[in-house]
């Protein structure tokens, strides 16, 4: 059997798809779990309760419930909730929108594959690429692009304080450089919050490289999963959302309590929302209508980000400051660094003694029964990022989970660290 180039690349192995099955895997019979590894989200009474009352609602209106589950919607999304988004959009923010710049996705996962295909890859006989302004992104990009070496990517600067943490910096300066010696670059990406680092681009990053993507005449890809206003994991109150013609926004239901339900919103241009809408009548026909369902009147009535700012944000903001304080208790005395946590789910943690490389020492940490994600997958695109100090020497833990498991496994975490320290 014969597997096509696109075949071999999507169907090798990927750190996505190691994180996702370490999720589902039982670990060996008597070592006891610690999921700090991929990326699920807690759930929330609060959250569940909202999703419930309105399942409960649907139920009751005569035949609403079977009308859902028997259509398919529009390859585009589901009408009724596109208007709804672009209203709440148009009313809450100003930013210009009608439903032909929304589009829905089965997750925003498929909404970046769709995104970065899109924008790289052959185009009349030459090669586009993809940039990422700011190493480590996100492990879920790497594998992405149906062709290879299509994306490449600029190292953060390491901005360290003094109470052990640090902050990742971009140089719009090189950025811009790089952009204007490098005009095959299609698009760029961010996450912001960023996955896996915590970190979140200020106002002031976001606008500049919208400039920078408005002067280039590309689209900058903002990857909103963790972010405003909705669920709005995102603990300073420095940033706010940011969208303009130059910007693609991605945002999704997942880490507001319907991950099982898989539902990405894209806010764009329209021609970028229409190429988005035809591509997934081809991989998908049409998106899950579930999600938009449970989620549309909440977001028209506000309660959806009422409850992102009021309950999912402290609930996060809570485990994070938790998360830090075992830190500090654990790894006292030796030398670590954590990622300022300004949101999403994740601490990142620098272990600049580590005598092994972080894939090796999540193998220790797996046979304790404690799962993390090792830093090496964050790195990708060009080859200087494999240069960047910080490249096998974090991890990445998710707090969302049990609080006295994550208390346990940063435990675990500190110990092997002085085992496994030069
Ligand atoms: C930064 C980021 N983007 C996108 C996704 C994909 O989420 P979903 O496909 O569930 O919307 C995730 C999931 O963890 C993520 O962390």
């Amino acid at each position: 059997m014969v597997f096509t180039d696109f075949g071999n690349k999507l169907s090798q192995h990927s750190g996505i798809l190691q994180l996702m099955d370490d999720i589902a895997k039982p670990l060996p019979a008597g070592v006891t779990p610690h999921p700090l590894g991929g990326g699920n989200p807690a759930r929330v009474p609060e959250v569940e309760r909202a999703y419930r009352a309105e399942l409960e609602r649907i139920l009751a209106d005569g035949d609403r419930f079977e009308d859902v589950l028997a259509h398919y919607d529009s390859p585009q999304g589901r009408v009724e909730f596109l208007e709804m988004a672009a209203e709440f959009f148009r009313n809450r923010y100003g930013w210009p929108l009608t439903m032909e710049n929304i589009a829905l996705t089965n997750g925003s996962q498929s909404a970046m594959f769709y995104l970065f295909n899109l924008f790289s890859g052959t185009c009349e006989g030459k090669k586009r690429t993809l940039l990422f302004p700011l190493m480590p992104e996100y492990i879920g990009y790497a594998d992405q692009g149906i062709e290879e070496g299509t994306f490449v990517s600029i190292p953060s600067i390491v901005e360290y304080s003094d109470d052990r943490t640090f902050k990742y910096r971009m140089d719009l300066k090189s950025v811009d450089g790089y952009l204007a010696s490098h005009p095959e670059v299609g698009a760029m990406c961010v996450s912001r919050p960023t996955n896996p680092s915590g970190n979140v681009l200020t106002d002031d990053e976001i606008h500049g490289l919208s400039s920078l993507a408005h002067k280039y005449a590309i689209p900058l890809i903002v990857d909103n999963a963790y972010g405003l206003p909705f669920p709005d994991i995102v603990f300073t109150d420095e940033a706010e959302p940011i969208w303009n013609e130059d910007i693609v926004l991605s945002m999704s239901l997942s880490k507001i309590g319907l991950p099982s339900i898989r539902t990405g919103i894209v806010i764009a241009r329209k021609e970028i929302i229409s190429a988005v809408g035809n591509m997934n009548a081809i991989a998908a026909l049409a998106t899950g209508s579930m999600g938009p369902v449970l989620a549309g009147d909440l977001l028209s009535s506000g309660k959806l980000t009422d409850l992102a700012s009021n309950v999912v944000r402290p609930f996060y903001e809570k485990r994070a400051m938790a998360a830090v304080s075992w830190i500090r208790k654990y790894f006292d005395g030796t030398e670590f660094f954590i990622h300022r946590p300004e949101g999403s789910i994740f601490l990142w943690l620098y272990l600049p003694s580590l005598s092994i490389p972080t894939l090796d020492f999540y193998s220790v940490l797996m046979k304790e029964g404690v799962v993390t994600v090792p830093g090496e997958y964050f790195f990708f695109g060009s080859d200087d990022v494999r240069k960047h100090p910080h490249y096998n020497k974090c991890l990445r833990i998710n707090y969302s989970g049990d609080p006295s498991l994550t208390e346990d496994g940063i435990r675990i975490i500190a110990e092997k660290y002085r085992e496994y320290s030069v």
